[in-house]
């Protein structure tokens, strides 16, 4: 198939475009790099610098088969600070998109969505029934896209599939042998945090250790990137004209950040200092999916587990500090 994989020089649609064109699809990706990187664009993948109020039209070309929409702003955080941000490029930016698939004639699209859509949840795990009460401008702006995608395939015909991720993680070697992992500037993500101090030897900053969980610190349901990965490629196959599914992603089990952390040493080897600080604004307590729905429609399971998410994420960081210390 030719596809389009918008934001594919980031960390997952850089995996997951890596894994279509290996599996032997044709492969473009839009990216206006702000925070991507062109070198995590992978070789067979043509990358094409632009924006999707503005490019996108020109990305699709004539023959598109498909888009996987991963281009978006994604840091809780910061959504917080700066909401207007978060409405403009996530929600202003898919609606450009769809329309210019709708010029272009192309009718399916898989989308990135987000365990944030839920907010606080009343049960674990979490079902795609479960009410979505959004504690962030970042995952408000992700649900806003979700009811856009049920819309136009109820008016417009589109095929859609939300898939809503919980916390990613690891990295992927490509058969090229180049290792495609997590690396943003500032870094807030747990594990790509805690594994750089782990290689300066800094400390980690535990964001609040008064919730209501075991050891007081937040619970999220880590998932392999290269698992990830795996169910765009099932999802791609499952959009339909006039319908739109919803997916969650995620292993099913609860990791508080103090056990990841201390999965972190272990796996290193490294001892990581740590300093409890408070909250971080828009974090939910407990995070954990159940991905019952997609292994019963498409047969998708985790076959990675929080041990080898950071084993490739060390194994990524390792790889990627020796490139730079030999200038390469
Ligand atoms: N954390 C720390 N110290 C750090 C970094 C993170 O204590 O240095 C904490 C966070 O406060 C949070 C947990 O570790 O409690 C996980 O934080 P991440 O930033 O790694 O991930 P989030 O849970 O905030 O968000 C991620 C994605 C979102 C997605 C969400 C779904 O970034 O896009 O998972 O579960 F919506």
């Amino acid at each position: 198939m030719k596809l389009l994989v918008t934001g594919g020089a980031g960390y997952i649609g850089g995996v997951v475009a890596a894994k279509l064109a290996e599996a032997g699809h044709e492969v473009t990706v839009l990216d206006d790099l702000s925070t991507g990187h062109a070198d995590a664009v992978h070789p067979a993948v043509t990358l094409i610098r632009g924006s999707l109020r503005h490019d996108a039209k020109a990305a699709l070309g004539g023959d598109t088969d498909a888009v996987l929409h991963f281009a978006a702003h994604s840091l809780v955080g910061e959504s917080v600070a700066d909401p207007a941000k978060y409405w403009s490029n996530n929600l202003g930016g898919t609606l450009a998109l769809l329309n210019a698939m709708r010029e272009a004639g192309v009718r399916r699209i898989v989308f990135s969505s987000t365990a944030a859509v839920y907010g606080e949840p009343e049960a674990t795990p979490i079902t795609e029934t479960a009410p979505t009460r959004p504690t962030s401008p970042y995952g408000a702006s992700k649900l806003a896209i979700d009811t856009t995608l049920a819309e136009y395939a109820r008016m417009h015909g589109l095929g859609a599939v939300s898939l809503r991720y919980f916390n990613v993680a690891g990295a992927y070697q490509a058969a090229t042998g180049d290792w495609f992992g997590e690396r943003h500037d500032p870094e807030t993500h747990l594990i790509p945090n805690v594994l750089g101090r782990g290689e300066t030897r800094g400390s980690v900053r535990i964001n609040g250790v008064d919730y209501p969980t075991p050891d007081g610190t937040c619970v999220r349901d880590y998932i392999h990137v290269s698992d990830l990965a795996d169910a765009h490629l099932l999802a791609l196959g499952a959009t339909e004209p006039e319908g739109h599914r919803v997916y969650n992603l995620g292993n099913g089990a609860g990791f508080s950040v103090r056990q990841v952390i201390d999965a972190c040493r272990d796996v290193t080897g490294r001892d990581i200092t740590v300093e409890e600080g408070p909250r971080r604004a828009g974090d939910p307590a407990v995070l954990v999916a159940s991905s019952a729905r997609i292994s019963s429609d498409l047969g998708w399971h985790a076959t990675r587990d929080l041990r080898d998410m950071i084993a490739d994420a060390w194994r990524f960081v390792q790889e990627r500090s020796a490139r730079v210390r030999a200038g390469r």
